[in-house]
């Protein structure tokens, strides 16, 4: 899914720039990949008419467009993205409904309304946080007393060959990045169930629950997903700065590893994620 910035650089810049970029220009297969999961998160979050539902790290929109038709013309959706290049997709595509805003900030510290929603849900989209105690404070802080937060993140990378084999394979032949810090903003970020726990607990959300929830993410036909993942991921900045003959071969390594993982003409590869619940405290 996601591919991860250089050490130097932030995430607003990576998202409004390179990650950005990549992420529009591979849209579609990568929502198709995470449709696979939406279905267990949009029954969690089970949003009713007349509710107002805030949406972090939206996106290209397509939660946030599947609960403004489930609230209604009495509800509300709010998507917010820190990426100018992606929340155009966004309001290109779904920026007609009258009940679905969307909004360029950093969630983590924007001023929302105070006590303004219902429901406060992400699909991968809260991993990004420098402060994550701070950001989930501030999200908090937009939600009324009673509502409930609902949202989708990755488990480690070490649970998500989809993410890690094909990185794995290259690194057979071009050198590692440096293994970031523990809790370093990324798609795996929030792995840990108990630093999850410890994040939410210090930002004054209560009745935590976390529940495992497993699946097959299909990455596409085999040109597709090895074309996505030497340009997204672990490998694409080793990639990036390889020498030509060692980049080609590592891509071949990579090639051969995701060929094995094929069934009925896509590439196949488990992934596991957190669906994560927990009230106002
Ligand atoms: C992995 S993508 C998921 C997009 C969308 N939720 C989906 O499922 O298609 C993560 C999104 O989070 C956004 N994001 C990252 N940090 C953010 C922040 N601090 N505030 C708001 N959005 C952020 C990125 O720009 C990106 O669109």
């Amino acid at each position: 899914m996601s591919s991860k910035p250089p050490a130097d650089v932030d995430q607003a810049t990576f998202w409004n720039e390179d990650g950005g970029r990549r992420w529009v220009e591979h849209i579609d297969q990568l929502e198709r990949m995470l449709d696979e999961l939406s279905g267990v998160l949009v029954a969690a979050v089970d949003a009713r008419s007349g509710e107002r539902v805030l949406d972090v790290g939206c996106g290209g929109g397509p939660t946030s467009a599947h609960y403004a038709s489930v609230v209604g013309r009495a509800g509300e959706v709010l998507g917010v993205d820190i990426s100018a290049v992606i929340l155009e997709v966004a309001r290109r595509r779904f920026g007609h409904h009258a009940n679905l805003h969307f909004e360029l900030a950093d969630a983590g510290s924007h001023a929302f309304p105070p006590a303004r929603f219902d429901v406060l849900t992400s699909r991968f989209g809260v991993m990004f946080f420098a402060d994550p105690v701070a950001a989930f404070t501030n999200l908090r802080q937009a939600l009324r007393p009673g509502g409930r937060l609902c949202f989708m993140c990755w488990r480690g990378i070490d649970e998500n060959p989809w993410m890690g084999v094909a990185a794995a394979a290259a690194f057979t032949v071009i050198p590692p990045p440096p293994k970031p810090a523990p809790g370093t903003p990324g798609p795996f970020a929030l792995g840990r169930r108990e630093r999850l726990e410890d994040i939410l607990g210090a930002a004054g959300f209560a009745d935590l629950s976390l529940e495992g929830v497993e699946r097959d993410i299909t990455l596409g036909p085999l040109d597709e997903a090895v074309e996505w993942l030497t340009r997204m991921g672990p490998a694409a900045g080793p990639l990036a700065e390889a020498e030509p003959a060692a980049r080609e071969a590592a891509i071949a390594a990579m090639r051969d590893e995701l060929a094995r993982h094929q069934r009925g003409g896509a590439v196949v590869l488990p992934g596991a994620t957190w669906l994560v619940r927990a009230q106002v405290g």
